[in-house]
């Protein structure tokens, strides 16, 4: 990413398309490569897609949007975004300019730590099978890196490993493997791993071998982001009072919990298509990550401070920069482009900020208007497209978002 972006494009949403790409070709550093795909109308050669997937008979469209105005660690950021519901970019990009005035999100992950599990039945006093496992850990260890030769080439491997006893009487125990996958979302590498080490483990302890599999709830990769915004810039202090009221609602109520986190993964899933994340294993760890503790919990909360609200959130996040559909796929690698982030730890942060920012802007609107006014201006554009669909013509010329991002 240079660091001449500004992502802070005045009047963006009132431009042509054409006009948006000459947009960020100024201000975001956009490159000919990317802005000739985009120019293109982005898509997916059915080739690419055929080896992606299994009994392909096309390719199927979302769009493909960008997020303004977010700045995360002290940097501007154009974030792709790709959903088929309106209003969430919108929304997102919203948000983040009433952030941008009190300098931004901030965030830190974990070192890209993902975990392995390997099951085994019918084990014989597990808990001496366990003390042995923790005797020969290097040794176990050692095994898992010998199997991902490339991965050690790149300084990173496997670093740490547990056992749980899960059923004493069945003799069911299970051994998380601690693998730092660098920056891939490290799916592939750690089930090698887990394959790997199964056997090995398996001679010193007997019983029968079971899943070798990561988990979707990588409890070591974990990010944190948080940010300040002013009562001014959310419309006064009435409406930063019902902002935190909002949060203390979902903290009080799962379902409303729920509806919470979903508002928030609404910026964090877009980008996350858009950059070709795996998005099913980011849901399922973010909602498991926040019932941990026995009750469902809002993934982010915001609290009311003296001159506004600070908002935070945690949660695991596996994702990668490198291998899958980031290498495979050239709208995501255009994407990548566009973004100006390689790393998979600072791509956590960015996609939790998207989240955040989200999540503001919903409890912003439920707390003043509701939501109705502004997504149902930006639905009937949407029904209008839908509308010349089933016409048979597509819509030309670009209707202007009546809510401002
Ligand atoms: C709609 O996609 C998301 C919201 O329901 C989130 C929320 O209620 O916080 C508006």
């Amino acid at each position: 990413m240079s660091e001449s972006v500004n992502s802070r494009i005045q009047g963006f949403y009132k431009l042509p398309v054409r006009g948006r790409l000459d947009a960020l070709r100024t201000h975001a550093g956009l490159d000919a490569e990317s802005g000739a795909w985009f120019a293109e109308g982005g898509g997916l050669d059915l080739s690419v897609a055929d080896k992606m997937s299994e009994n392909v008979i096309a390719v199927h469209g979302l769009p493909l949007a960008v997020a303004l105005n977010f700045r995360v660690n002290g940097r501007d950021l154009v974030i792709p975004m790709s959903v088929e519901e309106p209003s969430v970019v919108a929304a997102a990009s919203n948000a983040a300019r009433m952030v941008r005035d009190s300098g931004g999100f901030v965030g830190d992950a974990d070192a890209p730590v993902m975990t392995a599990q390997v099951q085994f039945d019918d084990v014989e006093e597990p808990d001496h099978a366990a003390s042995r496992i923790l005797a020969e850990k290097d040794r176990i260890l050692r095994a898992g890196d010998a199997s991902i030769p490339r991965m050690i080439e790149r300084g990173c491997g496997c670093r740490d490993l547990e056992v749980r006893v899960l059923d004493r009487h069945a003799g069911v125990m299970v051994v998380d493997l601690h693998v730092d996958v660098g920056d891939a979302m490290g799916a592939n590498t750690v089930d090698t791993v887990a394959e790997a080490v199964a056997p090995v483990i398996h001679a010193m302890i007997g019983g029968t071998i079971g899943l070798r599999i990561l988990t979707n709830l990588p409890m070591r990769r974990r990010v944190r982001v948080r940010c300040d915004v002013s009562a001014e810039a959310v419309g006064g202090a009435a409406m930063a009072d019902g902002i935190a009221r909002a949060s203390r609602f979902a903290e009080l109520d799962v379902q409303r919990a729920v509806t919470h986190n979903k508002g928030f993964m609404n910026g964090l899933d877009a980008a996350a298509v858009a950059l070709g994340q795996d998005w099913r294993s980011i849901e399922a760890g973010a909602h498991a990550y926040v019932a941990l503790e026995g009750r469902y919990r809002p993934i982010s909360t915001w609290a009311r401070t003296a001159t506004g609200l600070t908002g935070r959130a945690e949660l695991p996040l596996a994702l990668g920069t490198v291998g899958g559909s980031t290498t495979a796929h050239a709208g995501v690698r255009a994407a990548f482009k566009l973004l100006g982030v390689t790393h998979a730890q600072e791509l956590a942060v960015v996609l939790a900020a998207a989240g955040l920012a989200s999540n503001l802007a919903a409890l912003r609107a439920l707390s003043g208007e509701g939501i109705q006014k502004g997504h149902m201006k930006l639905h009937a554009r949407k029904a209008e497209a839908e509308q010349a669909a089933v016409n048979g013509h597509a819509v030309h010329g670009h209707t202007l978002p009546e809510v401002r991002p």
